[in-house]
């Protein structure tokens, strides 16, 4: 093993030019070197389902142009598994292709909330809940920094979608930026300690993201304790002073110089303390340090392995949105005839496109797969129904008709085309191609017994073909092995388990921020607030096309004798959820645990219930386990902004046990006890505000009393009405009967000042 960089000697022995000049990369992929000192470049490659090490032998620079890896399922497939333990697997994965291409730090996770299906690249990103992103996403930063390689959280922050996605000025009040669009990145942070942050392109309340000392500083490094290394995105720096000053460590690519020459004027000119910049080069130097640190690898990459974990992984993503008549599995030795319909099973669409993009190492067809699993008595057809093009083919539409007829089920594979969900731009609807759904259409009238396997990396609208297909199976972007996974899945190998990690609505008019994406004139409000996903539509009642958390399996689940109980109270409440899950089907199964938790009683406006953990569980047929759950404190709270900081409240909260948001087996009440919420008050709190206050409140009632010819005090009617005054505003219009004197002992004590 190497010997530790001497940071602190290195740090001494740098000019302000070397150490500015670190701080920008060198090249697309890599940090600066200084050859003088022997510090070496650590690469950065993305990306979050696969390594994307750029070919050296490539002419030009193209998203293709990378050398083969592993290309596992993309994030959109990965958050339906609800698996942490396969998302760590994931991640040992990719860190053992990394460190085997020479790479020190993965550009990946992506972990930004689906606000809107239309968000083009939301195949890279895991679910529209924190809860789930932020524990699947810690798991995969653990199992690649499991391999001596570094993992890169991003978009830091709030970037939900593409449109503008370099300058959009996202205006968000700060509880929805806490409870939505931040709290995966903090569980993560806190959780896995990640080696390093990216930045994301888009501002903030007014401010470039990667310019925003409250979010790259106060938040991350201050209240979370990140102690890694925060990276722009590339080219998101506008000011590099800004930048560094705000907590920004590295921008990247290469500017040639540039950035480094401002910095070092702004340090000569005193705009830039040069303490700020050694923090940063500090940084750089402790990330060199623990990618060139880590032990090498034990073995080579073995390809065939990764191959067949990505296949299982597939198989554990894809979502069985519907079986009708148990049309699903298929019987791999039964004497029967099946029409696979849909160019999709022959040339499968299996990741999505931009800096994502990998370079699979294989890439197998559910086509090849079936007929390799099929028993010599199926009988297996093929035929490609329709064209990638979209062009209309009428020939090709009247064969696979002529082919569903003469089958007794039809396979049909659907999917969006590759050219409408990309990094770069946002989708504009939720259909699946015209061309497909006729196609569609026809299948079914010629034969009933329709099967619909579906790849798509952003959710697609059902509600206007679904009576055509008996059965659904959603395999998303699923990377190279997929089509083994939904061979294995169609014939019963493998069980779908997968579960929806995102709401699919009925139509596009009803998401949470359809009038508010992707804004307009640089801006986007997120309007909607803290209601995104199924936090809106259960707020609102809404029926949806498949609810969130939603998917069937061959086998079925009893859900039964739940317990809550609370131990302690304030921040120390541990409420410890307590239920017994059993396989009442023919199959071995893996059924998914969500609880739910909702609070009855609140000073804020809460969502009807909130996920807040949930457990994969394997149970053979007629078997049963008890699971267990502790909710915390915080799991319990909200995020208040006259506070600044998470707040439990007192009162009943209702725990909501079961298989979906919308498919809820049990439920219990329980009672926490925590201290009383104070608001800081002052003459331009209301009556009622004031009379709430524990000491205030009795004496203001005094005062009111004894003020002569008042009737605020004795008149129920007329307090109701004051109520909403600001105390000063009483006093002013009391003609004499208050004083601000007879009040002034109270308002301005620090009891009444104190949250
Ligand atoms: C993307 C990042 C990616 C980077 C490097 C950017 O355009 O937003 O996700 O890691 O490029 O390819």
């Amino acid at each position: 093993m190497r010997d530790k960089i001497d940071v602190l000697s290195v740090l001494a022995a740098l000019t302000l030019e070397e150490k500015a000049g670190l701080l920008s990369g060198q090249g697309a992929w890599e940090t600066a070197a200084v050859e003088r000192l022997g510090i070496g470049s650590v690469t950065l490659t993305d990306g979050p389902h696969g390594v994307r090490k750029h070919d050296p032998d490539a002419e030009h620079f193209s998203f293709t142009a990378s050398l083969p890896a592993t290309c596992f399922p993309t994030a959109a497939a990965l958050g339906s598994s609800w698996d942490v333990e396969l998302l760590a697997e994931i991640g040992a994965a990719l860190g053992d292709e990394a460190r085997a291409a020479g790479v020190g730090v993965l550009l990946g996770p992506g972990v930004n909330i689906k606000r809107s299906p239309l968000c083009g690249r939301n195949f890279e990103y895991l679910s529209e809940d924190p809860v789930l992103t932020g524990r699947l996403g810690a798991a995969l930063v653990r199992g690649v920094q499991s391999r001596g390689v570094g993992a890169s959280v991003k978009h830091f922050a709030a970037n939900n979608q593409e449109t503008d996605r370099m300058r959009i000025d996202v205006r968000a009040d700060e509880r929805t930026l806490r409870e939505i669009y931040l709290a995966a990145f903090e569980r993560i942070v806190t959780e896995a300690r990640p080696w390093t942050v990216m930045a994301s392109y888009n501002k903030i309340n007014g401010g470039y993201a990667g310019e925003n000392r409250w979010l790259l500083t106060e938040v991350l490094r201050e209240q979370w304790g990140f102690d890694g290394l925060v990276v722009s995105d590339w080219g998101a720096v506008s000011d590099p002073v800004a930048a560094v000053a705000a907590g920004l460590d590295l921008e990247m690519p290469t500017t040639n110089g540039a950035s480094a020459g401002r910095l070092v004027q702004a340090v000569r000119d005193g705009r830039l303390d040069e303490a700020v910049l050694d923090r940063a080069v500090t940084r750089l130097l402790t990330l060199l340090d623990q990618v060139t640190g880590a032990p090498a690898p034990a073995a080579p990459v073995d390809v065939e392995r990764h191959h067949a974990l990505a296949r299982r992984v597939a198989a554990e993503s894809a979502v069985l949105l519907k079986n009708q008549d148990a049309i699903l599995p298929l019987d791999p030795c039964a004497h029967m005839h099946v029409a696979v319909i849909g160019e999709f099973a022959r040339t499968p669409r299996f990741q999505g496109a931009g800096s994502s993009q990998v370079t699979p190492s294989r890439v197998d067809n559910a086509w090849d797969a079936l007929t390799a699993a099929a028993g010599e008595h199926l009988r297996m057809t093929f035929v490609p129904g329709f064209v990638l093009s979209g062009e209309q083919k009428e020939d090709l539409l009247d064969e696979a008709v002529r082919a569903a007829a003469a089958a007794d089920v039809a396979v049909v594979f659907l999917g969006l085309p590759e050219g409408e969900e990309s990094e770069g731009f946002d989708r504009e609807h939720l259909d699946l191609p015209q061309v497909q759904l006729r196609l569609l259409e026809a299948v079914a009238r010629a034969n009933p017994n329709v099967v619909v396997v579906l790849a798509n990396g952003g959710a697609v609208r059902v509600t206007t073909w679904e009576r055509h297909a008996r059965a659904i199976l959603e395999g998303w972007l699923a990377g190279q092995a997929g089509g083994g996974a939904i061979a294995d899945l169609l014939f019963g190998l493998a069980n779908p388990c997968g579960r929806l990690a995102e709401t699919v609505p009925l139509r596009l008019q009803d998401t949470p921020c359809h009038l508010d994406f992707p804004g307009s004139a640089g801006t986007v409000s997120y309007g909607e607030r803290i209601y995104v996903g199924y936090r809106y539509y259960d707020a609102k009642d809404m029926p949806v096309g498949y609810p969130f958390g939603h998917g069937l399996s061959y086998t079925t689940f009893a859900y039964s004798d739940l317990d809550a109980t609370v131990e302690g109270e304030g921040e120390d409440v541990v409420v410890r959820v307590r239920l017994t899950v059993a396989n009442t089907g023919p199959v071995p199964g893996k059924e998914v645990v969500q609880v739910y938790l909702g609070d009855a009683e609140s000073s804020v406006d809460r969502p009807v219930r909130e996920l807040k953990a949930f457990a994969k569980v394997e149970l053979a047929p007629g078997g049963s386990a008890p699971v267990e759950f502790a909710l915390t404190a915080r799991d319990l709270s909200f995020y208040s902004t006259v506070h600044g900081r998470w707040v439990l409240e007192s009162g009943d909260f209702e725990v909501a046990v079961g298989a979906s948001s919308r498919d809820l087996r049990l439920t219990a009440t329980v009672a926490v006890t925590a201290p009383p919420l104070r608001h800081p008050l002052d003459w331009h709190s209301t009556v009622g505000d004031w009379l709430a206050h524990p000491d205030a409140g009795p004496r203001l009632r005094e005062v009111l009393s004894a003020a002569e010819g008042s009737a605020v005090a004795s008149d129920p009617a007329i307090l109701r009405m004051v109520e909403s005054l600001p105390l000063n505003r009483l006093v002013q219009m009391s003609q004499g009967h208050l004083d601000f004197s007879d009040l002034a002992e109270f308002v301005d004590s620090p009891a009444a000042r104190q949250a």
